[in-house]
């Protein structure tokens, strides 16, 4: 047995139980909401997107939510919650106007995931519409994905970004055409470029001259505030992404740079008991945390602990599950006086301590791949 397989044995009860309870909770909570596209909950009770703002970048997460767990169980009533999540995606795919960089979060894992479990061949289409859209935001002088429409934010390049880009790998992947992923390659290499500091931290928001390709320089992004902040759900974008553009590229590259941000996470969340703060940078006294920061990266570093040769793996395995288990044994509500389990969210600098249907999902995916479970969803 290799070192991976026997740290996930020596966590097997802590495990299976975590999964259990997510499963009980869901098959209560699910149905109630199964005509939703819920952000949070709000006094315990989901909100809905799906009419005021259905094209939230949040709104695939919910359907994603449901794939997991038919995934997971087989239970249909999971894959018919996720479908009718996909229907009420509808209303922001018919409109070019709600069509950004996220198309990527709201459709890769709804019906790609769709399409990737069940085969059916509408949400491959719809899938595949997404990924053209999104390539079509390469921008060849910036050599990058520009972001959001609107003229305010055009020159903006983004390291949220790099989680949109698995539905490009995949679009070349399914048409054996490598334009897609020479876009998401070319917008990495530009990421690593300005975006990844020395140090393993990174910028949130770059700004580049749409017409000549010029760095224009690092605008203030959604950390404490500091051009030199590091905003830990950035931070966890970048593990996470980078991991996924090596897996989907196999470029040592993007390996190098994804050990590079995860060893900075790991040594700065090791400081506060592996729950990461709202910012890395924060003031030393300020008690704010993001909790789906350590989420997100918990799915990253487990996807590294695969792709690493075996003396490294440990690493990036218990660091993991440390920040799992630090997220489920305290900031998780297993009742049902409340909709979400994840709690400790930071929805952005102005609202923290709230639960996210994002923070949520990832969780589940962090305990979905510690299960061993298949197929992988980015
Ligand atoms: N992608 C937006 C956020 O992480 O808040």
């Amino acid at each position: 047995m290799g070192i991976y397989e026997s740290i996930i044995l020596a966590n097997k009860a802590f495990i299976d139980e975590t999964w259990e309870k997510i499963d009980k909770k869901l098959q209560v909570v699910a149905p109630k909401n199964r005509d939703k596209l819920p952000s949070m909950s709000i006094n315990g009770v989901y909100n809905d997107h799906s009419e005021d703002m259905p094209d939230a970048w949040t709104n695939g997460f919910w359907p994603g939510i449901m794939w997991l767990m038919y995934a997971g169980t087989k239970n249909d009533m999971y894959k018919d919650i996720a479908i009718r999540g996909e229907e009420l995606l509808e209303t922001a795919a018919a409109n070019f106007d709600c069509l950004y960089h996220d198309v990527g979060f709201m459709w890769h894992i709804s019906s790609g995931a769709h399409y990737r479990i069940t085969g059916d061949l509408k949400a491959k289409s719809r899938a595949m519409y997404m990924a053209a859209s999104l390539a079509s935001r390469y921008n060849m002088n910036t050599k990058s994905i520009r972001a959001f429409q609107e003229e305010a934010r055009s020159t903006w390049v983004i390291i949220d970004s790099l989680m949109n880009l698995p539905l490009l790998y995949w679009a070349s992947r399914e048409t054996n055409d490598p334009r897609f992923s020479l876009f998401a390659q070319s917008h990495v290499d530009t990421v690593l470029e300005n975006h990844v500091r020395k140090d393993g931290s990174v910028n949130h928001i770059l700004s580049y001259d749409l017409h000549t390709g010029e760095f224009l320089g690092v605008l203030p992004g959604q950390g404490s505030g500091a051009l030199d902040s590091s905003w830990t759900r950035g931070q966890a974008w970048a593990v996470y992404g980078l991991t996924l553009s090596y897996i989907h590229t196999q470029k040592e590259e993007y390996l190098n740079a994804a050990k590079n941000v995860a060893h900075y996470f790991i040594a700065a969340v090791s400081d506060n008991d592996y729950v990461p703060q709202y910012d890395f940078r924060q003031p030393y006294d300020c008690k704010d945390v993001d909790t789906s920061a350590g989420a997100i990266t918990a799915c990253g570093l487990i996807e590294l602990a695969k792709v690493v040769p075996e003396c490294e793996k440990a690493l990036y395995l218990n660091a993991a599950i440390k920040m799992v288990k630090a997220l489920v044994e305290r900031y998780c509500d297993w009742t049902e006086n409340d909709d979400a389990i994840l709690q400790g969210v930071a929805a952005s600098s102005k609202v923290m301590n709230v639960s996210n249907v994002f923070g949520e999902y990832y969780l589940i995916e962090a305990i979905y791949k510690l299960k061993g479970f298949e197929p992988m969803f980015w």
